[in-house]
């Protein structure tokens, strides 16, 4: 019989492709996909711990379930993602209504935990974080998702332990994907008609390097391999550690045609007090260098960062040291966040933490600043022609299309003919809007 399954999902791309894997392996169970959580016969929630914020709101949407499984007893509520390997059976204690928890190693067994949650009448826990943790081979079918462009997981976990970081602890020890794996599910992608992949890891650039999932050939190999599947258009991957950012990643950019010009590389902070602090292993004469470098390659790349504001002890001046890399590299983008402390995590131990004032008004002025930077950087595409894969129809008007530069921009633009998603157009910018460009098809 047909059941429905609903899942709300919090967080990272990770996140993102593990609740699709999830759907699939339910899917293969014959269950449907519905958008309504009441008239569901199982609800997964994949949660973030990576700020305080993340975690909160998990917590907070728990409430709307418990609400739901009151009128519908026989509903499964799953709890998975890094909220639930943090917290584990304790989760339990405080919402004993949850039937199963299970952190991001256990989303092949779903299936299983559900049917054991039936049978049993009992609540499942499955948090155990193994080195050792193979992640197994898997097929995905276009059902879950974009048609044209997927993630693909190379990797999982993280072993740098920065200082403010959670993700050690709940994603556990960095395991990289078979080699020959990621290629089969690729080929199989692209063979379906997928145009464009991104391949996703806490740290891309240590693919294959460490530990019991060592693999033969490292991720400038992999990409290669990938970018050489026929039929693919655009390569893209994420995230990046500054440190391990090699010239030979760097030289990918010039041979490699399909990678896509677009860079995201984590700063977090432009004080090398800060960055020692954090233990991010790089000053930042470093990681401005590696900027050039790249650059010196790739002059038309596009950077974006992720940079925390108010790390314990962060003084005017490490602050200042912050803005000004702003202004030298000048990203794309910038997602920045008000450092909050994290179980585990070092520096949630630090004793100079900073006012929540302060923070607040430092990321008042960090993001007013890069929201002019980016504006700036889309004017300076006016009057070029670029590149476009289409992503889909704009609700309204009639006759708008929306789709992405190499760089990662949006564009939207307008076409009478009916187009399809994943198609490359090419397309002349004629305006620039904060979060958008604007344009015409020739
Ligand atoms: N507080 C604030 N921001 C954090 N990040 C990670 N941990 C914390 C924290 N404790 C940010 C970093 C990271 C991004 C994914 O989230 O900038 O790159
Ligand atoms: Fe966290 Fe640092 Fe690992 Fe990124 S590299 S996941 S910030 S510990």
């Amino acid at each position: 019989m047909t059941q429905l399954l609903y899942i709300e999902t919090f967080g990272c791309q990770m996140n993102e492709r593990d609740s699709e894997i999830m759907a699939q392996l339910l899917g293969e169970q014959a269950y449907h996909r519905t958008e309504h959580p009441e008239e569901a016969d199982v609800v997964v929630v994949n949660t973030c711990s990576i700020r305080g914020k993340a975690a909160h709101k998990a917590y907070s949407c728990f409430g709307r379930y418990r609400k739901i499984k009151e009128k519908n007893p026989n509903l499964i509520l799953a709890v998975t993602g890094c909220v639930a390997q943090q917290d584990g059976a304790a989760l339990l204690e405080r919402m004993p209504y949850i039937d199963i928890v299970m952190g991001p190693q256990a989303i092949y067994a779903l299936p299983s935990l559900v049917a054991a949650a039936r049978r049993e009448k009992k609540p499942q826990v499955a948090t155990d974080l193994s080195a050792e943790f193979v992640i197994p081979p898997f097929l995905p079918n276009l059902a879950e998702g974009p048609a044209h462009k997927r993630f693909i997981t190379i990797m999982q976990g993280c072993d740098n332990f920065c200082t403010y970081c959670v993700v050690p602890y709940t994603r556990g020890r960095e395991i990289s994907r078979s080699f020959s794996e990621i290629i089969a599910e690729a080929t199989h992608l692209v063979r379906q008609g997928v145009k464009e992949i991104t391949l996703i890891g806490q740290n891309v650039n240590s693919y294959g390097k460490k530990g019991a999932t060592r693999q033969s050939r490292g991720f400038p190999e992999l990409l290669r391999a990938v970018a050489g599947i026929d039929g693919l258009e655009r390569l893209r991957f994420t995230t990046s550690h500054p440190k391990d950012l090699s010239e030979e990643l760097m030289r990918c950019f010039v041979e490699i045609p399909s990678l896509c010009p677009h860079f995201h590389l984590p700063v977090q902070s432009g004080s090398n007090p800060i960055l020692n602090r954090m233990n991010r292993r790089y000053t930042i004469e470093d990681y401005l260098a590696k900027v050039a470098k790249l650059r010196e390659y790739r002059p038309d790349i596009a950077l974006t960062t992720d940079i925390i504001v108010g790390f314990p002890g962060e003084t005017d001046n490490d602050f200042a040291a912050t803005m000004q890399v702003l202004e030298t590299v000048r990203y794309h983008g910038s997602y920045s966040f008000k450092y909050s402390d994290r179980p585990n995590a070092k520096a949630a131990d630090f004793s100079d933490k900073i006012a929540e004032e302060v923070k607040t008004e430092r990321l008042a002025r960090l993001q007013a600043r890069q929201e002019e930077i980016a504006l700036e950087l889309k004017q300076a595409e006016i009057g070029k022609t670029v590149e476009v894969m289409v992503e889909g129809a704009s609700k309204a008007p009639a006759n708008q299309w929306s789709g992405r530069t190499g760089t990662n921009q949006i564009v939207n633009f307008s076409c009478a003919a009916r187009l399809v998603p994943g198609q490359l157009h090419m397309v002349e910018i004629e305006s620039a809007c904060q979060n958008s460009l604007r344009g015409k098809m020739i």
